[in-house]
């Protein structure tokens, strides 16, 4: 039994799989054809923060399966009163065939798969967004920019970096990061990227220079400067930014067919601007559907690989 907890855990052979079931899946469900991959089986869906997608995506997807979610909010659930995670994973996972979790540190993740007796999913952490990256990765596909693409990210260091620090450095492409000082990735991830990139052939580049990482770049993204849970700090962010805004000025480095990117929520005037936004609206949101389709991939491929 697999957990999807990182892109870490999976070769390139294994993520081109998942992504190549949901896009095998997408073009069944736009004709609406609701094969029922995962008849009767019941996804538990627990968030300690906030969510549109992830929430929306999940529910949908397994229910286009021909399954059903549970959305479960910590602060409905003994887990926001103090019932340990262990705990809570061994009651769940013998009720329910699959669990996606929205939590803090990837810590409480792991500990929770630990006891898990069903595949957990990774809907966010502080460290890592993976699901977010498969549908990232199906937008680049059908954009066009699948193949050997270079990717800017401009912004915070933060669980979405990494999350692009870990697909870029698995399937073997280019990525520069450019983050504010003291606000880059976490220097582990970075080594660990860099090991899986001499295997794949990845180019990783990290500085804190925006407007060098997206000369040319095919694929520009970005990402809240103030992740859930970071709201007190929001001023000190909001002036450490400054600069990182991805604007027009800041696209016209790029490629003049580049693709924008954002997982949103996107504040506007803040790490992207309106115009930008709103210029490449039909790929991120699009890449906002892709969440529906690439995570039945992940949900098909780990049932399939029990
Ligand atoms: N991108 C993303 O995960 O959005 P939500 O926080 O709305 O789920
Ligand atoms: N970095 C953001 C991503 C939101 C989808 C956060 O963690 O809040």
């Amino acid at each position: 039994m697999r957990h999807f907890l990182t892109l870490r855990d999976f070769s390139k052979e294994e993520i081109l799989e998942m992504i190549a079931l949901g896009q095998k899946i997408k073009a069944q469900t736009k004709k609406k054809q609701y094969v029922p991959y995962m008849e009767h089986q019941t996804l538990a869906m627990i968030f300690e923060k906030n969510s549109t997608r992830t929430r929306v995506s999940f529910e949908t997807g397994i229910y286009q399966l021909g399954g059903v979610g549970l959305f479960l909010s910590s602060n409905d659930i003994q887990l926001g009163r103090g019932e340990p995670m262990r705990d809570t994973a061994r009651v769940i996972s013998r009720m329910v065939d699959m669990v996606m979790i929205r939590t803090y540190s990837q810590s409480k993740l792991d500990e929770f798969a630990a006891y898990s007796k069903v595949p957990v999913i990774n809907g966010l952490t502080d460290e890592y967004h993976p699901v977010q990256l498969m549908a990232d990765y199906l937008t680049m596909l059908e954009s066009g920019k699948g193949d050997n693409p270079v990717c800017a990210y401009i912004g915070d260091g933060n669980n979405m970096a990494h999350s692009w620090l870990m697909l870029a450095s698995k399937l073997g492409f280019e990525l520069r990061i450019a983050t504010p000082k003291g606000y880059e990735c976490d220097a582990s991830i970075i080594a660990d990227a860099m090991e899986f990139a001499k295997e794949s052939g990845a180019k990783i580049t990290i500085s804190n220079d925006p407007a060098e990482a997206v000369i040319d770049a095919d694929v520009v993204t970005t990402d809240t400067w103030v992740s859930m849970g970071q709201e007190d700090e929001k001023e000190k962010r909001v002036a450490a930014f400054s600069g990182y805004i991805v604007d027009d000025a800041m696209m016209q480095r790029a490629k003049k067919d580049a693709i924008f990117l954002h997982c949103l929520p996107a504040y506007r005037g803040y790490e992207v601007s309106e115009s930008v936004l709103e210029a490449h609206a039909e790929t991120v949101f699009t890449e906002a559907e892709n969440r529906l389709h690439a995570q039945k991939g992940v949900m098909v491929w780990l049932d399939q690989n029990r």
